[in-house]
C-alpha cells in the first residue's frame, strides 16, 4: 500500500494533507535545549511548554529555507510520524521558488531519512493553485501569501513563466498592529499577542466594524502591566506598509505576463490563498488596486498542502523510488490523469 501525502514547511505550521484522511495541521515551532540544543518538543507541546527553564523555543522554516539541519530533521521526523506506518510513504514536498539545488537535496535526503521512499517537490505558488481547486494547465497568477513569504507564479498555458519569492507576509502585518500599539502608548504587546489581534480585528475593507478585543501589555517606561481596548477602526490603516509591498511584488509580476496571453490571464485573474490572505477584504482591495478579479477559496490556509497531495495522485508510479522536483511536468500529469 503506498501512502500519498503533500508535506507544506511553512514558517508558521506545517501541514500535512493525506487526499483519503485529510489534514494535519502543526505549529513549525521547536523547543530545544539551550545547551545541548537537543529538540525536547514540536508544534502545539512546544507552545505549551514555552516557558520551560533552559528552554528556547525556535522557528526552523523561515523564508522557506532551512537553516538548522538537527533541527529540522528534528521536526520532519516528528511529521512524518504522524503518517507512518504506511508500507511506502510518498511525499510531494513544496518549494520556495529560490530554493537552490542543493538544498532541495538535503530535504530529500531529509524525508528519506524520516521514512519518506519517494519525495517529489513542486513550486508553493503551484501548489496552492491546484489546492484551490485550480488547473495546473491554465493561465493565471497564483498568490501564496504566508507567515514570513509570499511565493507569486505566472501561468501561461500550463507552463510557469514567472516566479518570485518576496519577504513579505503575515508576520509583517503581526509587526505592524505590535507598532501601533506602541507609538499609541509605550505599551509593548507581544507578537503572538499582535498576532491574535491581527486575526480577529484585522480588516482593509468595509464590513467588519464595531468588533473589539481586551489586550494586556507592559508600560515600556515602568514595566508595569496594562490592560487595554482594541477596536477594528483603531488598527485601519496601520497594514500600509506591508500591504504596499505585496500589491508591488503582484504588480511586478503582472508585467512580467507574455503579452500574447495577458486577454487569457486577465480572465482567469488571481488566485490568492495562505493564511495571511485572509485579513478581511483583502481580495477586493487587491482586485481594486491592481485591476484584476481575485478570487480566495474559504480555506486557504491549506491550500498549499492540499494542492501537494492533490498533485502525488496525478504523478505517474514508476517501480523505481524517487527524489525529483516535478514542477515542469505537474500539468502534463494533470492532462494525461484527466483522459484516462
Ligand atoms: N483569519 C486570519 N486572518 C488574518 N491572518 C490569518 C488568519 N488566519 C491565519 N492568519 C495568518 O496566516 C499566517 C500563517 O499562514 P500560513 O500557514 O499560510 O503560513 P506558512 O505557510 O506557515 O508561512 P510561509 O509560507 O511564509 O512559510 C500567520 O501570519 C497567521 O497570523
Ligand atoms: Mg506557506
Amino acid at each position: 500500500m503506498v501512502t500519498k501525502i503533500g508535506l507544506d514547511l511553512g514558517y508558521a505550521n506545517i501541514t500535512i494533507s493525506d487526499v483519503s484522511s485529510g489534514i494535519f495541521r502543526e505549529p513549525s515551532v521547536a523547543l530545544i535545549d539551550r545547551e545541548s540544543r537537543r529538540i525536547a518538543s514540536v508544534g502545539n507541546a512546544a507552545l505549551s511548554e514555552e516557558n520551560t527553564n533552559g528552554m528556547v523555543l525556535v522557528r526552523p522554516f523561515k523564508n522557506g529555507l532551512l537553516f538548522d539541519h538537527q533541527l529540522t530533521q528534528g521536526i520532519i521526523n516528528t511529521a512524518v510520524k504522524a503518517v507512518l506506518p504506511a508500507e511506502r510513504l510518498r511525499c510531494v514536498v513544496g518549494v520556495p521558488s529560490d530554493f537552490l539545488p542543493k538544498q532541495e537535496k538535503e530535504l530529500f535526503a531529509m524525508l528519506n531519512a524520516a521514512g519518506v521512499s519517494d519525495c517529489f517537490s513542486v513550486n508553493r505558488a503551484l501548489a496552492a493553485l491546484v489546492g484551490a481547486g485550480y488547473s495546473p494547465a491554465m493561465s493565471v497568477i497564483s498568490v501564496n501569501i504566508g507567515a514570513a513569504s509570499t511565493e507569486i507564479a505566472v501561468f501561461s498555458d500550463g507552463v510557469i513563466t514567472h516566479t518570485v519569492r518576496e519577504a513579505v507576509g503575515g508576520e509583517d502585518f503581526d509587526k505592524a498592529v505590535k507598532q501601533y500599539i506602541y507609538e499609541q502608548g509605550d505599551v509593548n504587546v507581544s507578537l503572538s499577542v499582535a498576532r491574535a489581534i491581527k486575526e480577529k480585528l484585522g480588516s482593509v475593507w468595509s464590513g467588519k466594524e464595531n468588533d473589539s478585543v481586551d489586550i494586556e501589555g507592559t508600560l515600556s517606561l515602568t514595566g508595569n502591566r496594562v490592560k487595554m481596548n482594541i477596536t477594528t477602526e483603531d488598527i485601519i490603516g496601520v497594514f500600509e506598509k506591508p500591504l504596499h509591498k505585496l500589491f508591488m511584488a503582484v504588480a511586478g509580476a503582472i508585467k512580467k505576463i507574455p503579452i500574447d496571453n495577458v486577454e487569457k490571464t486577465f480572465k482567469n485573474g488571481i488566485v490568492l490563498t495562505g493564511g495571511a490572505s485572509l485579513i478581511h477584504g483583502l481580495d477586493i482591495m487587491m482586485s481594486k488596486v491592481l485591476g484584476v478579479s481575485v478570487t480566495r477559496p474559504d480555506d486557504a490556509l491549506d491550500s498549499v498542502a492540499k494542492g501537494l497531495s492533490r498533485i502525488n495522485t496525478f504523478i505517474p508510479v514508476k517501480g523505481r523510488a524517487a527524489n525529483k522536483n516535478v514542477t515542469n511536468s505537474v500539468a502534463k500529469y494533470y492532462e494525461n490523469k484527466k483522459s484516462t
